[in-house]
């Protein structure tokens, strides 16, 4: 199992289908996990149930993922939040995708409807990143920069990273 981890707009479904196809296995998004289980888009959960809920819900996805889950796993930006989480991921080969935010207004608009972004997008995109990066690191065994690369490339560095 390889799996990816990083803020959002980064690659991980694509950088993670790529590599899925160059190792013959399988992928899985814990984001589409937590869409099918709760029937709703996740700006929707955000807005009826709240990022608690939400939370709770990526949690359980992603052990319910990481028990069953053989081939390449991306997890939602904001999974490593939770202190179980990391623990889980200690002794998984787990790759940081990084960017940095000139790239990710670039790649992404920052327009996507992701509901932790819709206010000031930039600017909390780059408070989040404050706050998760320590926890980003934590958990990888590589670090690999986007900046410039196509999928192919990341999937590439990747696999020698890991
Ligand atoms: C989130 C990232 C999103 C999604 C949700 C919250 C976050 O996943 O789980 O909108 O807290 O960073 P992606 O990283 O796949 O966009």
């Amino acid at each position: 199992m390889i799996v990816l981890v990083g803020p959002m707009g980064v690659g991980k479904s694509t950088v993670g289908r790529v590599l899925a196809e160059r190792l013959g296995t399988s992928f899985r998004d814990t984001d589409t996990d937590i869409v099918e289980t709760a029937g709703k888009p996740i700006s929707e959960i955000f807005i009826d149930e709240g990022e608690p809920h939400f939370r709770e819900l990526e949690r359980q996805a992603v052990r319910a993922a990481v028990a069953e889950h053989r081939g390449v796993l991306a997890l939602g930006g904001g999974a490593i939040l939770d202190d179980s989480t990391r623990a889980l991921l200690a002794d998984l080969p787990v790759a940081f995708l990084e960017m940095g935010v000139a790239e990710a207004v670039k790649r992404t608009g920052l327009d996507a409807p992701r509901p932790l972004l819709a206010v000031n997008p930039r600017q909390r995109w780059r408070e989040l990143m404050e706050q998760r990066r320590p926890l980003y690191t934590e958990v990888a065994r590589a670090v690999v920069s986007t900046e410039g690369r196509t999928p192919e490339d990341v999937a590439d560095a990747v696999l020698d990273a890991l």
